[in-house]
């Protein structure tokens, strides 16, 4: 994964990303995260983590997002930014770079906390070879 402490997540995602973060559900688990990206036809979807009593049945942030715009119509996004109150900033798990896959292979990832800390990276390069039918 390439780490670019220097670039500057776009600011208009940063903000959605931090606004969304504060409606995170998050009884169980306590972490917030919020997430905000782009699709190819320059809307911006907010998505946050959602949990629930039944612990497996809990969405992630990126997820929500991605579900938010693919539920608007949009199929494809060129950028996400990923906010936590963490160090270092979180990055997506593994199923959400699955899900961020399907739509967005190469998209930017910026993944950033409080104190202004990004790192970025493709979704290729967190998921190498992700998985796609045919
Ligand atoms: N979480 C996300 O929203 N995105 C990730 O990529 C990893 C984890 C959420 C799930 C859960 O609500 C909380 O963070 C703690 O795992």
């Amino acid at each position: 994964m390439t780490a670019k402490p220097n670039e500057t997540p776009p600011e208009d995602l940063l903000q959605a990303a931090w606004a969304v973060w504060e409606n995170a559900y998050v009884p169980y688990s306590t972490y917030r995260v919020g997430a905000a990206l782009r699709s190819e036809s320059g809307t911006v979807y907010q998505g946050a983590n959602i949990e629930n009593a039944s612990y497996g049945l809990g969405r992630c942030a990126e997820q929500s997002a991605i579900q938010a715009m693919a539920s608007a119509g949009d199929r494809g996004f060129t950028e996400i930014v990923v906010v936590t109150d963490d160090t270092p900033p979180a990055s997506p798990c593994g199923a959400c770079r699955q899900v961020l896959h399907e739509f967005g292979p190469q998209a930017t990832v910026y993944m950033v906390n409080r104190e202004g800390v990004v790192r970025v990276a493709s979704v290729e390069e967190l998921l190498p070879l992700g998985f796609s039918l045919g």
